[in-house]
């Protein structure tokens, strides 16, 4: 079952032939209506559930409309007005989804409960997002490099700065797939998920943990944050000031390679993990990226349903 719950779900050609596909149906739709369907409408007919456990905007609206724009529907429900909310176990709510609809999108806490439904699902799953994990919105980071360099990602060098959490763990299982060199800068204390970590080593992802944003970004041609605390996280004032030597800000970014890109998943903290001046700045990205959610599902969609 072609389920896409991380980046080493597809083979590394799987990943290159889904931002292939992505980059073309974005190019194919240049002064569309956002409404209209694309040509083939390959997903006429099909339909796909979203299963929300914790808040969502772009993710929600961007499968929302890469469905119509394929030409399938929707179904859309947060876990609390379904009898999951009220116990019923994910792999029973899976088995019944499953009969029901042609693939799942699921934003959840536990990366367990992810595979859990997968495993008893009939039909492919997509991580929308977990505690450990955040697939899809790396696939939009890429695209997004890709777009602006004008060439693949591979042999390209990224830096990722703040928490060490759930992008960071998709950074960093990217970066070992398709082949680019990734240095995460963290504070003591707050590092990636050791196990991606190990794996993406033994794959020979070529990936550099330090513990000082300056020596994290030096060079990069791609400057990547993320909020401090994340959803389902407590929120502390001693992380904040843990986190506070790692703010991209003008003077961090200045340190990468000139013209660096910056991209931030949204939503932001602005004066946290990043400043206005940077957000807003001529080297941000992080609106083409928000946007490219859009065409990169599409293509996660069309490898799911066998259409790639
Ligand atoms: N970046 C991202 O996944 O945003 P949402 O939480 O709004 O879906
Ligand atoms: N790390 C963030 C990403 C939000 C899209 C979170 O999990 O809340």
């Amino acid at each position: 079952m072609p389920h896409f719950l991380d980046l080493s779900s597809p083979t590394a050609a799987g990943l290159r032939a889904i931002l292939d596909e992505a980059h073309r149906r974005k190019a194919a739709r240049t002064g569309w209506a956002r409404g209209r369907m694309d040509c083939d409408a390959p997903l006429a007919g099909h339909t796909l559930a979203m299963v929300f456990e914790k808040p969502s905007t772009r993710t929600r609206f961007s499968f929302d409309m890469a469905m119509r724009q394929l030409g399938g529907s929707t179904i859309v429900s947060g876990a609390g007005d379904m009898q999951l909310g009220r116990g019923e176990s994910i792999a029973d709510t899976a088995r019944v989804i499953g009969r029901m609809v042609d693939a799942v999108m699921l934003r959840t806490g536990v990366h367990d409960k992810l595979e859990q439904f997968a495993e008893a699902a009939s039909v492919p799953v997509i991580n929308g997002l977990t505690d450990l994990s955040h697939p899809c919105q790396v696939m939009a980071d890429i695209m997004t490099f890709e777009e602006r360099a004008g060439r693949p990602v591979t042999g390209s060098s990224w830096a990722y700065v703040g928490d060490g959490n759930n992008m960071t763990n998709s950074l960093i299982e990217a970066s070992s797939m398709l082949k680019f060199d990734l240095r995460v800068g963290v504070p003591h204390g707050f590092d990636p998920d050791a196990g991606v970590m190990a794996t993406a080593c033994a794959r020979g992802g070529c990936i550099d943990l330090v513990h000082n944003a300056a020596a994290a970004v030096e060079g990069a041609e791609v400057v990547v944050t993320d909020t401090w605390v994340s959803m389902g996280q407590r929120d502390s004032k001693e992380k904040i000031a843990a986190m506070m030597p790692f703010q991209v800000n003008a003077a961090l970014m200045a340190k990468a390679a000139p013209d660096a890109l910056f991209l931030h998943c949204l939503p932001a903290h602005r004066g946290e993990e990043v400043t206005d001046a940077v957000l807003d700045g001529p080297q941000s990205a992080a609106w083409d990226e928000a946007e490219n959610r859009l065409h990169a599902q599409k293509a996660i969609l069309l490898w799911c349903m066998g259409k790639l």
